[in-house]
């Protein structure tokens, strides 16, 4: 087993399903011309992001971490017309990019980007008193996270899912003295989810064109 294989059956996968389409090349090879690093999901994983979020009912989805705005428009898809998503960057040259990709896939009416640090338009969300959100994707720093998916639960309400991204980074999930603040953060964030009664979680190990990492996924429990 190796990267390699993992990368061409992602391919063979999202090609025989037809995952992708021209809009959403054209976030990516818009993303990748502004300069913006290629880290955002596979076209798999925004499709099961899209069907999770359809399956969830979605009308309102809030995002954390935008970048290009390719995971934005496969969540923004799932979308009923007087739906919409709250999207939060904290890079403004990315929010302009992922605002232009947003457009190009006729989303614009239904989806915002916020800039700034994720915890400060959290909180402004939160003093606004935001009706809560169905579906919420984490996916910003990393060390972040369990401030997040704190800011996540006062968002929410009972049935809403939580979805986070990059919680096994290789395997390194599994080092408990690690110097990477961004193992820290996930592992911090597991106790918290596991420690908190209100939430029914598990966690799924992804490989593909992403590298070997998982996503957490906590639901309300209403
Ligand atoms: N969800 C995107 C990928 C996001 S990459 C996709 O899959 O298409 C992570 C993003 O989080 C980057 O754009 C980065 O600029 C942003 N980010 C980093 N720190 C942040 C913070 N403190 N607040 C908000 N966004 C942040
Ligand atoms: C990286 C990957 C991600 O999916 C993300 O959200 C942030 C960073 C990375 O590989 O560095
Ligand atoms: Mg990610």
């Amino acid at each position: 087993m190796n990267e390699d294989l993992w990368d061409k059956v992602d391919d063979f996968l999202s090609e025989t399903l037809g995952t992708s389409d021209p809009v959403l090349e054209a976030t990516l090879r818009a993303s990748t011309k502004a300069g913006l690093p290629a880290i955002q999901v596979s076209a798999n994983q925004g499709k099961l992001l899209q069907l999770l979020a359809q399956t969830q009912g979605a009308r309102r989805i809030l995002e954390v971490g935008t970048l290009g705005g390719y995971s934005t428009i496969w969540l923004a898809r799932a979308l009923p017309p007087e739906g919409y998503l709250i999207s939060l960057e904290l890079e403004a040259s990315y929010a302009e990019v992922a605002r232009k990709n947003v457009s190009r896939a006729n989303l614009g009416k239904l989806v915002t980007i916020r800039v700034g640090p994720a915890s400060e338009t959290l909180a402004q969300l939160f003093s606004e008193e935001t009706a809560p959100f169905d579906f919420i994707f984490i996916d910003a720093d990393k060390p972040g996270y369990p401030k997040y998916f704190e800011w996540a639960m006062k968002l929410s309400r009972p049935g809403t899912l939580i979805v986070a991204d990059n919680v096994v980074r290789k395997g390194a999930l599994l080092d408990s003295d690690s110097n990477d603040a961004n193992v820290q953060g996930m592992r911090q964030l597991l106790d918290i989810i596991a420690a908190d009664r209100r939430v029914s979680a598990t966690g799924i190990q992804t490989v593909g064109s992403k590298g070997y990492d998982g996503f957490v996924l906590a639901r309300v429990i209403p």
